[in-house]
């Protein structure tokens, strides 16, 4: 059967008026008012504590720092100068040569890193052990017997370590061994234990035991109702955090545990079906990109710098990601890294893999935004507005929290407030003014260093929040979905009324003008109720 023209033309019409619609709608996508999925397909143990309950010896992960002091000598294991000599057991006071990091082999099996970054090594001179070794292998892998606090450490092939009465640590305690104070045991301080990232997760576990407890995990933390929920409270985007490994999928290398990738495939398909769009946030580079556990470091160091293989292996996933979700109409833009470590990444490698990046996806979409993040310790995010990432729909994304920085500390209320209302205002003025790249808050959270606020304080604050990001030219994203630490859980805020979005919704630039001056004078007025006793402004 032959359609009539009329009846062609007529569906041509419709075709012609639902793209004329759909441009409507992409274009009437006003900024980004949206919530990060932190803590799903890269895991943070703050955010879920539980996540970490099962996993034995679960106190010496991966970069957990431990010291080790000879209960007979009374002297803690040191490795001189960070490394490269023999191991001696003479110092009074621990610092950094006597503390070591741990990477976890199994269980009850360790190897021990130097602050230079070497391992303690059986494989020298006499029986002696030094801190020589620049890759661990069996002979720099050690059997930790606990008991409380003092452990006895032996070599895979039974025999004991000691500290002789020559200050030396020497692998040749063949006796029976108690617990006692003999010279083969040492009393073992935890030092820092606080990366609880994907990493230590799956090594913790093991494979099999982590395949489980992250599939029962990615299934439940996000799902199809919190995408309906943001849609229904206006929040139009979601910045999804994904770790390097996802462009390995199925058969990411370990211990990262495969199965983020159909998770992320599931997120666009919510996201379509609620009405709401997706930045991939590639929130975990390999070798890490800041030391931290949301980088998925393995023991704090930042090494994705040192290596142009790991890079070029970052270019590779954001290449895997543009070719797979470019033509997605749920795909807004791609952020290129996450919190780069200023003390770490120079500028110019960091700018050079922006500008690659930017090339990379601009093959696969002339329209996908391009999200470079700002650095994170000492920088100035004017470093990323006069860069030259690439011409069209750049974003630079920087993150603002009230909290990790002593200036926060003693911050009262009024005070906290102030200092959006004034210092972040200005500065996101400033970038907006700069006739670069659009700007993006992508991570902010109604919490601060503040003991118990009460809840008016809270909606004040993130009242606030909310009116001075909004002037961001891109918009904002908080931090984040959920999370067991309820203030900064973004449901729970809403849907215990600490962040009042329904008028801040509404708002646009010109609005803050008139709310801005209004928030301060009635915060004036509140003074006694806000006031927290701390510090007086
Ligand atoms: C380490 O100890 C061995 C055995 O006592 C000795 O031969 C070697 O010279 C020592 N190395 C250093 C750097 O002190
Ligand atoms: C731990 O040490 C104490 C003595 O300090 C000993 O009585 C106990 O049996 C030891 N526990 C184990 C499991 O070895
Ligand atoms: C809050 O302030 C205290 C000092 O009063 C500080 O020790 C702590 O690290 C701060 N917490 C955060 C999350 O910034
Ligand atoms: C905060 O509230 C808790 C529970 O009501 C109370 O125990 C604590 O002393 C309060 N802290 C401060 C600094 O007021």
């Amino acid at each position: 059967m032959e359609m009539s023209s009329s009846c062609s033309q007529r569906l041509l019409a419709l075709v012609v008026l639902f793209l004329v619609f759909l441009q409507c709608f992409v274009n009437g996508f006003d900024k980004v008012r949206g919530v990060n999925l932190g803590g799903w397909l890269v895991v943070e143990r703050w955010i879920k504590p539980s996540l970490f309950d099962g996993i034995p010896n679960g106190d010496l992960l991966d970069g957990t720092q431990v010291q080790l002091m000879s209960v007979t000598l009374q002297k803690y294991v040191s490795a001189a100068n960070g490394g490269g000599t023999n191991v001696t057991v003479d110092r009074d006071i621990p610092s950094w040569w006597e503390t070591f990091k741990i990477w976890r082999v199994s269980e009850n099996k360790f190897q021990f890193r130097c602050f230079g970054g070497q391992f303690l090594t059986s494989q020298s001179e006499g029986n002696i052990i030094s801190a020589t070794a620049e890759t661990p292998t069996v002979s720099e892998t050690y059997i930790v017997e606990r008991n409380n606090t003092r452990v006895h450490i032996k070599l895979l092939s039974g025999i004991y370590l000691q500290a002789t009465e020559e200050n030396q640590l020497t692998a040749d305690y063949v006796d029976e061994l108690g617990w006692d104070d003999n010279a083969a045991t040492f009393e073992m301080v935890i030092y820092a234990n606080n990366l609880h990232g994907d990493y230590q997760l799956a090594n913790g576990y093991g494979q099999d035991k982590a395949k489980e407890v992250l599939k029962k995990h990615r299934n439940t933390f996000v799902t199809a109702e919190d995408f309906s929920f943001l849609s229904q409270h206006g929040m139009n985007t979601v910045r999804i955090p994904v770790g390097w490994w996802i462009a390995e999928d199925p058969n990411p290398p370990a211990p990262f545990i495969a199965g983020t990738l159909d998770f992320l495939d599931r997120a666009f398909l919510w996201a379509r079906i609620y009405n709401v769009r997706c930045i991939i946030d590639l929130h975990a580079a390999p070798g890490s990109q800041n030391g931290m556990e949301h980088s998925a470091s393995r023991d704090g160091s930042v090494n994705w710098p040192l290596s142009q293989d790991y890079i070029s292996q970052s270019l590779n996933v954001i290449e895997f990601l543009s070719a797979r979700y470019a033509n997605n109409p749920a795909l807004l833009g791609i952020e290129l890294l996450n919190e780069p470590s200023a003390s770490s990444i120079p500028i110019d490698v960091l700018v050079s893999y922006y500008r690659s990046g930017y090339q990379i996806i601009r093959k696969y979409s002339s329209t996908v935004y391009v999200i470079v993040c700002q650095r994170i310790g000492n920088a100035d995010p004017m470093e990323l507005f006069q860069a030259s990432i690439g011409d069209e729909n750049v974003v630079v994304d920087v993150h603002y929290y009230n909290l990790f920085d002593a200036f926060f500390a003693n911050l009262n209320p009024i005070q906290n407030i102030q200092f959006i209302y004034d210092s972040r205002r200005t500065q996101l003025q400033t970038l907006d003014s700069a006739n670069g790249p659009l700007l993006f808050v992508g991570e902010w959270v109604n919490e601060w260093n503040v003991t118990n606020a009460s809840q008016m304080q809270y909606q004040m604050f993130g009242r606030t929040q909310l009116e001075v990001y909004d002037i961001a030219s891109f918009g904002w994203s908080y931090w984040t979905i959920k999370n067991e630490e309820k203030h900064w859980d973004f449901k729970w805020n809403v849907e215990n009324k600490y962040l009042l979005l329904s008028n801040s919704m509404k708002n646009s630039v010109d609005k803050l003008h008139t709310i801005g001056p209004t928030i301060l004078a009635i915060m004036l007025a509140c003074r006694g109720s806000l006031y927290d006793g701390k510090t007086t402004i």
